[in-house]
């Protein structure tokens, strides 16, 4: 082999090992493990916030930071990046109306809808709708499923 040929080979293989290591590492694809869900509410917002929320079974149908009764099986959407999706306004009244199909209309049999929240008191809803409007979840991950997800269970192209 001449020297030229050696040299050839022994870059290539630096470059095979290399990719094996990038590869391995998952340096292509950075997003596979990280949580794509976070929070912008203080520690006192969210505890006020997930008080309410368990006081009004809001986690029977929808999950929060992946969790949800076991023992529940109702397709409700995740809460999980709702604040990427909706503004605090928008929660606010959807939690406000009395009939919450009236804005989000639904493809599911009533008992499985999203109930009516408006004889909650108005602090409850205002401090729900603040707290859901933090739950943001990062862009590339609303690009690849949330929208699909909400789109798939109110038939409602959520971009719109
Ligand atoms: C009986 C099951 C059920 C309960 C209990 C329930 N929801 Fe829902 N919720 C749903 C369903 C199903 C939808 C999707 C719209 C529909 O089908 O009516 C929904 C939609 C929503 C949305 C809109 C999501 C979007 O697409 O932007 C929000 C926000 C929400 N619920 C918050 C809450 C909160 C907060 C509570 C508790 C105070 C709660 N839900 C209780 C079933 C439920």
């Amino acid at each position: 082999m001449k020297g030229g040929e050696k040299f050839v080979l022994a870059a290539i293989g630096v470059l095979l090992i290399f990719g094996v290591i990038r590869n391995f590492m998952h340096v292509d694809e950075p997003h596979e493990t990280e949580i794509p869900f976070y929070t912008t509410a203080s520690t006192e917002m969210a505890r006020k916030a997930t008080d309410i929320y368990r006081a009004n079974t809001c986690r029977s149908c929808h999950s929060l930071w992946s969790m949800k009764d076991v023992m529940q099986s109702v397709p409700a959407p995740m809460m999980d990046g709702v604040g990427s999706l909706r503004t605090e306004a928008w929660l606010y009244d959807y939690l406000s109306s009395p009939n919450p199909q009236s804005i989000l209309p639904s493809r599911l049999k009533k008992k499985y809808q999203m109930p009516s929240y408006a004889s909650l008191p108005e602090g409850d809803r205002r401090i729900l709708a603040n707290y859901l409007a933090s739950l943001k979840v990062k862009d590339w991950y609303l690009d690849q499923t949330k929208k699909e997800e909400q789109e798939k269970l109110t038939g409602v192209d959520s971009s719109k």
